[in-house]
C-alpha cells in the first residue's frame, strides 16, 4: 500500500467520480446498479479521507449537464442521493463531518432538499472535515453566478468595478470557501476536467486512474495522496522560491513562505 506522509496532506481533495456505467456493464448489470455501487464507494472514500486527516473533500455527484441524462437515470441518482443523506447522517455527526452542497440547489427535487437542508444545518458547526457534494454543479455556471452577484453589488453602488480582483470574485464562489483544490482525482480512465471546479483547480495537481469509481477504495485514495506528495508544486514560480498558495485562501497543509 502507498505510504502517505500525514504531515503533508493535501488540504482540499476533489474527485470526479467516473465509471459507474462501465462498471455496471462489465458486471452484466444496468447502469443504475453502477450508481448504487458508486454510492457505497462514496461512503468508503469519505470515511478514508476523514481518517487520513484531509480537511476538505469535494465530490462531483451530479453535474449541471447530467440533467440531460435519461429521466430514469436522473431519478435514480436523486433517490440514491436522498438515501445516502439519510443513511450517512449518524456517521457524519459521529465523525465531525460537515456536509454541504454546492451548485444550483434550487433545481434539485424537493425530496432531496428536504433531507439535504436539515443535514447541512445540523452539521454546520462540525469541523473534522468539510464534505462538499457538487449537485447540479458546473464550474462555468459557478463563475457566471459569482459574476452576477458582483454585478448586482456594482449596480447597487456598493462595489466599484476597479475594486474587483481575484479574491473578490473567488469570495462569491461557494466551492472556494474551503480553499483551492490541491489534489483533483478523476477515476474511470478519462483525462479531462468536465466543467468541475474550474477556478479552484487552477493549480491543482491532477491524478487520473483507470479504476472505475465503484471499485475505488481507501488504498486508491492513499495512492493518489502519495502521488500528490511526489509532485513539485511551483505555482508558477521557480523551485527555490515556492511558499505555497499566496492568496487569502491559502490552505493550511501547504508549506508557507519561509518554511
Ligand atoms: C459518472 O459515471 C458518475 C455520475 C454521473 C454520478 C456520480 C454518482 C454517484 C457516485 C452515486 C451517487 C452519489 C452520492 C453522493 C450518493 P458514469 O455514469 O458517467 O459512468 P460511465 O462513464 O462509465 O458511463
Amino acid at each position: 500500500m502507498a505510504l502517505v506522509d500525514v504531515s503533508r496532506l493535501p488540504h482540499h481533495v476533489a474527485v470526479i467520480m467516473d465509471g459507474n456505467g462501465r462498471w455496471a456493464r462489465a458486471q452484466g448489470r444496468i447502469r443504475t446498479d453502477g450508481h448504487a455501487e458508486g454510492s457505497h464507494a462514496v461512503r468508503r472514500v469519505v470515511r478514508a479521507a476523514r481518517r487520513l486527516g484531509v480537511r476538505a473533500l469535494t465530490l462531483y455527484a451530479f453535474s449541471e449537464q447530467n440533467w440531460n441524462r435519461p429521466r430514469v437515470e436522473v431519478d435514480t441518482l436523486m433517490e440514491l442521493l436522498r438515501d445516502y443523506l439519510l443513511r450517512e447522517r449518524a456517521e457524519l455527526l459521529e465523525h465531525g463531518i460537515r456536509l454541504r452542497a454546492i451548485g444550483r440547489r434550487d433545481k434539485l427535487p424537493a425530496r432531496v432538499r428536504e433531507v439535504l437542508d436539515p443535514l447541512e444545518r445540523d452539521t454546520a458547526a462540525l469541523d473534522g472535515m468539510v464534505l462538499s457534494l457538487a449537485l447540479s454543479y458546473g464550474g462555468r455556471e459557478e463563475i457566471v453566478d459569482s459574476v452576477r452577484a458582483l454585478a448586482a453589488q456594482v449596480a447597487a453602488g456598493r462595489l466599484a468595478p476597479d475594486a474587483i480582483d481575484e479574491p473578490t470574485l473567488a469570495s462569491e464562489m461557494p466551492s472556494l470557501s474551503v480553499g483551492p483544490v490541491d489534489l483533483l482525482i478523476r477515476t474511470g480512465g478519462e483525462q479531462r476536467i468536465s466543467n468541475f471546479l474550474l477556478w479552484g483547480s487552477a493549480y491543482a495537481e491532477l491524478y487520473f486512474t483507470d479504476t472505475l469509481w465503484p471499485a475505488f477504495d481507501a488504498p486508491d485514495l492513499y495512492g493518489a495522496v502519495a502521488a500528490f506528495q511526489q509532485r513539485d508544486r511551483r505555482f508558477g514560480r521557480v523551485p527555490s522560491d515556492v511558499g505555497g498558495y499566496a492568496g487569502p485562501l491559502a490552505p493550511h497543509g501547504l508549506p508557507q513562505a519561509g518554511e
